[in-house]
């Protein structure tokens, strides 16, 4: 395996819309030796997404753009990530739906972390689904983003064992745990010349 260096690691912008739990994951992982990547960028669609503290603590230039002028915002994210020369993004809890238009010209890969075993439970308010479906087991996925949501080509997805007593808080959070290892485990998938 090559070990990429400071200067040579692939630049990341990480997509937050809230607490920012797996973006602390991913800043972290970016700081070991073995990780490809180096997280250079935050942009977020709330002003007051927790995890945007993380840009401050780890001094790493983070923007919040509004998305009520969808295709503006997009135009200027991705003038701001060419100017940083950004190769790759992790949506981490990205709450916005990324359009054709920013998918097709943006130069580089686009990865999400979605907490289901996908293809199953697609979309929003997944472990409710889960639990109303009396499903055995659920899980997180690591994916590529296309045009269609939460349906690219899977990269590495971990299951988790639905207990008796699970609410979907319970289950969110020991799914949560998870997430935070699958992301740097797919980077490291993807990534590892
Ligand atoms: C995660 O469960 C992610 O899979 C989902 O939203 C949650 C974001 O959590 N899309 P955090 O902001 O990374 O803490």
């Amino acid at each position: 395996m090559v070990k990429l260096t400071g200067p040579n690691k692939i630049k990341t912008a990480v997509f937050i819309s809230g607490n920012g739990s797996n973006l602390k994951s991913l800043i972290k992982f970016s700081k070991l030796e073995k990780s490809p990547i180096s997280i250079n960028l935050i942009v977020s669609n709330k002003k007051k997404a927790g995890g945007l503290k993380f840009g401050k603590i780890f001094k790493i230039k983070s923007k919040s753009f509004s998305f009520k002028k969808k295709r503006l915002s997009e135009k200027k994210i991705l003038l701001m990530l060419e100017k940083n020369k950004i190769n790759l993004i992790c949506l981490a809890g990205f709450m916005e739906i990324l359009s054709n238009y920013f998918i097709k010209n943006f130069n580089g890969k686009i990865l999400n972390i979605h907490p289901s075993l996908l293809p199953k439970f697609k979309g929003l308010n997944t472990h409710k689904r889960v639990l109303q479906n009396n499903e055995k087991y659920s899980g997180c996925t690591v994916h590529f983003v296309n045009s269609k949501l939460d349906s690219g080509k899977i990269i590495l997805q971990k299951k988790v064992k639905i207990k008796m007593k699970d609410n979907h808080q319970s289950l969110a959070k020991r799914i949560l745990v998870q997430e935070h290892k699958l992301y740097p485990k797919a980077i490291l998938k993807v990534f590892s010349l």
